[in-house]
C-alpha cells in the first residue's frame, strides 16, 4: 500500500536531493505496507517508532550536509523538523483513540508536511548553494 506518492511538485531541482527523497518516500511506504498486512498489536507502535527514525535519518543526514556548508538557516530546518514529530505524536494518539481516523489523517498529513518541507526548507538549500557556485 501507498502511503505517499511522489510527485513532480516534490522536486528541488537537484537529482540527488530528489532521488533521497524518492528512498526516504519508498521508505515510508514501506514501513506502511507491513503496518497494513501485519495482524499484530504491536504493530502501530512499531510503525510509528520506525517512522520517526527513517525521518530522523534523513534529516541528519541533511544536516550534516548544511552544518558542513555553513548553511544559515539551521535552526529554522531543525524546527520544521520538530514540528512533524510533534504532528507524528499527536497521530499516535489519534490511532489510540480511532485507528481508522487515524490512518485517512496519516496519509494527509504526512503528505503535507513533506510537501511543505521539501518546497521550502530543502529547495532553499539547493538555492543557497547555486548561487554560491555561480
Ligand atoms: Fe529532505
Ligand atoms: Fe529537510
Amino acid at each position: 500500500m501507498i502511503l505517499v506518492q511522489w510527485r513532480d511538485d516534490y522536486s528541488v531541482g537537484a537529482r540527488s536531493v530528489d532521488d533521497e527523497h524518492k528512498a526516504l518516500i519508498g521508505r515510508i511506504n514501506r514501513l506502511y505496507d507491513q503496518l497494513m498486512v501485519e495482524d499484530d498489536p504491536l504493530a502501530v507502535s512499531t510503525f510509528f517508532e520506525s517512522l520517526i527514525k527513517a525521518i530522523t535519518e534523513h534529516f541528519l543526514r541533511e544536516e550534516r550536509f548544511m552544518r558542513e556548508r555553513g548553511y544559515d538557516q539551521l535552526p529554522q530546518h531543525r524546527e520544521d523538523y520538530e514540528r512533524l514529530l510533534d504532528e507524528i505524536e499527536a497521530l499516535t494518539d489519534e490511532f489510540d483513540r480511532n485507528e481508522e481516523a487515524g490512518r485517512e489523517d496519516l496519509a494527509m498529513r504526512i503528505d503535507g508536511w513533506l510537501s511543505d518541507h521539501f518546497e521550502t526548507h530543502d529547495a532553499r538549500l539547493e538555492e543557497v548553494f547555486d548561487r554560491r557556485k555561480n
